[in-house]
């Protein structure tokens, strides 16, 4: 695992998109692994503006997502497929085609969850695969239990988690308790790992993540056997861990 430090939340950013820029720079044709939540927005749109500064070409990128709510529809404006089409896909010009969301509405999941993942290695893998970190050191939604999950699966969220994610929904009544996600496996077999993770309150997550002991009790410490994992985080969220 290599720890790059950031200065704050706008320095991950731009560090992050120069690594995930010099993935589509190398590989036009790459498949990227790609995370929502509050952490990547910065990410992002220092990817769109690249994009519009003719720096990028996302015409032949394939994208696959961690994950998605169960029972959301992609139009609904919680759901992770509205999230990326107005923080990413919107502002570059990737062909929607080639982006991939789990879908939350799927009727036979184990079957759709399986096909997922058929998908993800018949597109050769993620060459980049972007994660943030939960606060219970999750990574996709793969909570904190007694085993690493392989492939994509159904899970029920965290009290922890549903209390994190409130913060973007009218009321805590209304946040999914559950989601579909990629598995550890399916996240371990990317050829590189780019965790970001700003502020305090991920603090012991990073810190547990890259020195902790390596258990499902902290689903992201499984990125310790990672051959090529890159943790881009500030100085709040790198608070616990030794000054290297
Ligand atoms: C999102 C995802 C989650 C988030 C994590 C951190 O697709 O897979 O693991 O990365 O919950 O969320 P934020 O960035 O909102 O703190």
């Amino acid at each position: 695992m290599r720890i790059v430090r950031a200065k704050d939340y706008e320095d991950m950013s731009r560090k992050a998109a120069a690594i995930i820029a010099a993935q589509v720079t190398l590989k036009p044709d790459c498949v990227l692994g790609l995370a929502t939540g509050s952490t990547p927005i910065g990410t992002y749109k220092n990817l769109a503006a690249a994009y519009e500064a003719g720096d990028l070409d996302f015409s032949q990128v394939k994208t696959y997502n961690l994950d998605e709510y169960r029972g959301l529809p992609g139009d609904h404006d919680q759901s992770y497929r509205y999230f990326m089409n107005v923080n990413l896909f919107d502002h570059v010009n990737i062909d929607k085609a080639n982006t991939h969301v789990p879908d939350g509405l799927m009727e036979d999941y184990e079957a759709a969850c399986a096909e997922y993942d058929a998908a993800v290695a018949a597109a050769g893998h993620q060459d980049l695969q972007l994660l943030g970190i939960g606060n219970n050191g999750h990574i996709g939604f793969n909570e904190p239990g007694d085993a690493f999950v392989k492939g994509t699966h159904c899970v029920d969220l965290t009290e922890s988690t549903i209390q994190a994610n409130s913060r973007l929904f009218d009321s805590i009544d209304d946040v999914p308790r559950q989601a579909y996600t990629m598995g550890i496996g399916t996240i371990m077999a990317a050829r590189s790992v780019l965790v970001i993770a700003n502020g305090e309150v991920k603090a012991q997550a990073v810190h547990d993540m890259c020195y902790g002991p390596i258990a499902p009790s902290c689903q992201a410490s499984i990125l310790q056997l990672h051959p090529n994992c890159i943790v881009v985080a500030d100085e709040a969220a790198l608070s616990l861990c030794p000054a290297e």
